[in-house]
C-alpha cells in the first residue's frame, strides 16, 4: 500500500473533545445544556445500532439525550404530532429523525416537518436551498464529515478536480455544494454515469458514496488522487466463518490503495465523523438559537 490513511476515527475523536469544551463552556457561562431528540420508528437493526451509539455520545460530550422509540406501525399523524411537540420544547436544540422510515410514513413530509433550526441532520429543504445558496444552514453530517478530513488531508481545495459518485440527498448532493463552496471543480456522477471509470480517472478528489460494495476499483483512481469512502456495505466474509460478515466501502481498498495518495478506510474512515458531526451541529443550533456566538472549528 502506498496511499497514507486518513484517520476518521482519531479526527473523530477531537472533534468530540473539542464539542465537549464548547458545550461545558455553554453550561458554565450560560446555564445551557444542548439536548439533541432521536426519534427511531421501528426496529431495523442497523437503525437501532446507530440511535444506541448517537445517545451514547450524547451523553459522553455532556448534552442532554432525548430518545424516542416508536413501534413501527405508528402513523404520519402521530410521529408529526411528535416532532411539532419538540419543535416546541425549548430543552430540545436539535432534532434527528433516523431514516429510512416505515412505508406508510411519507419520509420528505416528516422531515419538513423539523423546525429548520433544529434540523442537525440539514435535510430540510430550507437548508438544502441555503446551503445552495451558499448561506449560514445546517449541513449534513456525513459531507460535513467528508469535508473536514479533505481539508485536514490536503489544505486549500481551489481549483482541484472533484468527482462525487452518488447523488443522494443525504451526501452526494451537499458533498457537492460544499465541494463548490471550496472552489473546487466539481463533477456529480452516479451508477448509470456513462464512462463511470474514465470520470473517475479526472479527480484530484473522488468521493464514493453509491451504496455498492466496493464498485471503485484501483485503476479508476487517478495517481495521487484523494479518496473519500462513504460506503458502508455489509457483505458475506465466508473466509472468517459460515454465517460472517465483514464492512466494507464502496471503494476496492486494496487495489484503490496502491494508487492513491491518500484514502480512508472502511471502516474507520467517514464512518465515525457522521455522529461526530451531528454532536458539533447540536452545539451549533444552540448557540444560533441562543444568540451567541458560534464555535470556531465545528463546521457548519
Ligand atoms: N440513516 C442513515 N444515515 C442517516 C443520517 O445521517 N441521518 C438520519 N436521520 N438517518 C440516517
Amino acid at each position: 500500500m502506498s496511499a497514507v490513511l486518513i484517520d476518521g476515527k482519531a479526527f473523530a475523536e477531537r472533534l468530540r473533545a473539542r464539542t465537549a469544551e464548547h458545550v461545558a463552556g455553554l453550561k458554565s457561562l450560560h446555564g445551557i445544556t444542548p439536548g439533541l431528540a432521536v426519534v427511531l420508528v421501528g426496529e431495523d437493526p442497523a437503525s437501532a445500532v446507530y440511535v444506541r451509539s448517537k445517545a451514547k455520545q450524547t451523553v459522553e460530550v455532556g448534552m442532554n439525550s432525548f430518545e424516542h422509540r416508536l413501534d413501527a406501525a405508528t402513523s404520519e399523524a402521530d410521529l408529526l404530532t411528535l416532532i411539532h411537540g419538540l419543535n416546541n420544547d425549548p430543552a430540545v436544540n436539535g432534532i434527528l429523525v433516523q431514516l429510512p422510515l416505515p412505508e406508510q410514513i411519507d419520509s420528505d413530509r416528516v422531515l419538513m416537518a423539523i423546525a429548520p433550526e433544529k434540523d442537525v441532520d440539514g435535510f430540510h429543504v430550507i437548508n438544502a436551498g441555503l446551503l445552495a445558496t451558499g448561506q449560514k444552514s445546517m449541513v449534513p453530517c456525513t459531507p460535513l464529515g467528508s469535508l473536514m478530513l479533505l481539508k485536514d488531508a490536503l489544505g486549500d481545495l481551489t481549483g482541484l478536480n472533484a468527482v462525487v459518485v452518488g447523488r443522494s440527498n443525504i451526501v452526494g448532493k451537499p458533498m457537492a455544494q460544499l465541494l463548490l463552496r471550496e472552489s473546487c471543480t466539481v463533477t456529480v456522477a452516479h451508477s448509470r454515469s456513462r464512462n463511470l471509470p474514465g470520470i473517475c480517472r479526472g479527480a484530484d478528489i473522488l468521493v464514493a458514496a453509491v451504496g455498492r460494495p466496493e464498485m471503485v476499483k484501483g485503476d479508476w483512481i487517478k495517481p495521487g488522487a484523494t479518496v473519500i469512502d462513504v460506503g458502508i456495505n455489509r457483505v458475506p466474509a465466508p473466509d472468517k466463518g459460515e454465517g460472517k460478515h465483514r464492512l466494507v466501502g464502496d471503494v476496492e481498498f486494496a487495489s484503490a490503495s496502491q494508487v492513491a495518495g491518500a484514502i480512508t478506510p472502511v471502516p474507520g474512515g467517514v464512518g465515525p465523523m457522521t455522529i461526530a458531526c451531528l454532536l458539533a451541529n447540536t452545539v451549533t443550533a444552540t448557540c444560533r438559537v441562543n444568540r451567541l456566538p458560534e464555535p470556531d472549528g465545528l463546521g457548519s
